[in-house]
């Protein structure tokens, strides 16, 4: 249904949305993409992509066809500016702590992860490549407390990170802002990875950015360590003269979350297309490896002045599309009062660059961490990192296996931390691990092959030292 424009203009709801923003201190942009979204769900809009308007895109470039010329890689990396997306707490793992402070790999977390392949690139190549974070008001401390371990990681006077906004969750009944006396703490949501933009703008990082003579940002999500910035996609990216290039990547088994890019029918431009974006009926599309097979990797090529040109045509911020996500005020208590959080995603800025491109890579640069089934995978053997790779993920195996862990039992990171007390398992030389009912695994147990672990009913344990052999990768049913 939709509202009139009068009563669209001066929604009380959204006056006193607006006015709690700038009560906590919100910058003006990131208030202004809020407004515009709120009249947007006001007047009904769902923000939902339909499959019957768009079709598959594919990438118009592929990594593996891309020239290798070291000097252009060494002069467009010293152009590059590293962001890291670091708002999230993950959510979907069970996680009150920023996911990017876990251990995934030999005690590291994935923020010393990407903090030393930063690092190492730039013992490598003797380009400057800041790294900027960005956080959220529930990341940056502890973020930034974990960060006082690298003395020299700061470069040319920038900040190490940027603070994203907060928006109030809204009412779904009446889409006024929600008042949880309980925890006030839960009236508020991050505004969605979209938000880089107003933050870069409103921080002034961007004009600091070109400043000091850079003029590309590479973006990508913190739990995707393979997202190193690259030599080769840095000078290609410098070279095309594009003003936003995204990675996409073969989608696999794995990936349940995650968005794809599409082109829509009616013009031809491409659109990122999110999970919270697609109807609940249509959502087999989504998953469709045939009719999708590129996943969105979330890794990201901007070209600063580009961005800067775009966000001053826009008052600061970007006409991001509308992601309308419904939840309760307490994401734990399902009977709590039901609300409406109003989200942007940085790769929905594709729509916006007309001459934007999608490169195609391999899996080694998307290796996301959703669940706690890839949360494992990446803390065993079938991943090497460390000091001779320059950090980057090594995968031991080919294929990786694939672990699928019983969502009644491991669902958690508590529950995976419970159950794997002495670490993960060996998976070098597995073809796949499922696990059905409730598991503890002993110490130095090996996988091998395709295992599968049946429910018995109770609690069960994988004694120390036990080698599970299951059926080899080919002969597997
Ligand atoms: P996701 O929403 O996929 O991250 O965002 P997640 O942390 O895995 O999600 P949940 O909580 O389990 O549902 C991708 C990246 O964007 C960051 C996250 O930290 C993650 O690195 N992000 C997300 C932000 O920086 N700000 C936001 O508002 C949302």
């Amino acid at each position: 249904e939709t509202t009139d424009d009068g009563k669209n203009a001066d929604h009380p709801g959204r006056a006193e949305a607006v006015a709690r923003m700038r009560a906590a201190g919100v910058n003006e942009p990131a208030v202004r993409a809020f407004v515009r979204h709120h009249e947007a769900l006001v007047s009904g809009a769902t923000g939902l992509v339909r499959e019957a308007d768009v079709e598959p895109a594919s990438p118009q470039v592929l990594l593996d066809d891309l020239p290798d010329d070291p000097d252009a890689g060494r002069a467009a990396l010293d152009a590059t500016a590293v962001a890291v997306l670091n708002g999230g707490l993950g959510t979907s793992m069970g996680l009150s702590v920023p996911k990017s402070l876990l251990p995934v790999h030999d005690g590291l977390t994935f923020l010393d992860v990407t903090v030393r392949q930063v690092l190492a690139l730039r013992e490598a190549t003797g380009a400057r490549l800041p790294l900027l974070l960005l956080d959220s008001f529930a990341t940056r401390d502890a973020t930034l407390a974990r960060l006082a371990a690298y003395p020299d990681l700061a470069v040319d006077g920038l900040p190490l990170d940027v603070l994203q906004s907060r928006e109030p969750k809204l009412r779904a009944d009446d889409l006024s802002p929600v008042d949880h006396p309980g925890d006030p703490r839960l009236e508020w949501c991050p505004p969605g990875h979209g938000d880089l933009y107003p933050t870069l703008a409103a921080s002034g990082v961007l004009d600091a950015l070109l400043e000091q003579g850079y003029r590309q940002l590479f973006v990508s999500n913190v739990d995707n360590l393979g997202a190193v910035p690259d030599a080769r996609l840095a000078a290609w990216f410098a070279a095309e003269g594009a003003g936003y290039a995204a990675e996409v990547c073969p989608r696999t088994e794995m990936d349940r979350k995650g968005g794809h890019l599409v082109r829509r029918r009616a013009d031809g431009r491409l659109l990122l297309r999110d999970t919270a974006q697609t109807a609940e009926e249509e959502l087999v599309h989504f998953t469709d490896g045939d009719r999708h097979p590129w996943a969105h990797t979330n890794n990201l090529w901007l070209d600063l002045i580009r961005l800067r040109e775009l966000l001053e045509r826009h008052g600061g911020s970007l006409p991001l599309p509308l992601i309308r996500n419904p939840k309760t005020v307490d994401p734990t208590d399902p009977t709590s009062t039901p609300v409406v959080q109003v989200e942007s995603a940085m790769g929905g800025a594709v729509e916006l660059f007309d001459d934007a491109v999608a490169v195609g890579v391999g899996r080694d640069r998307f290796v996301p961490v959703k669940g706690t089934d890839e949360l494992l995978l990446l803390r065993s053997d079938a991943y090497a990192v460390g000091p001779g790779t320059g950090y980057r993920l090594v995968a031991q195996a080919d294929p990786l296996p694939v672990v699928t862990l019983d969502r009644r039992h491991y669902r958690f990171v508590h529950d995976l931390d419970a159950r794997f007390p002495a670490g993960a398992p060996s998976l070098r030389e597995a073809a796949g691990l499922e696990v059905e009912g409730d598991w503890t695994f002993g110490a130095d147990v090996v996988v091998r092959g395709r295992v599968r672990l049946a429910d018995e009913g109770g609690a069960r344990r994988v004694p120390d030292g036990t080698v599970l052999e299951g059926s080899s990768a080919e002969g597997a049913p």
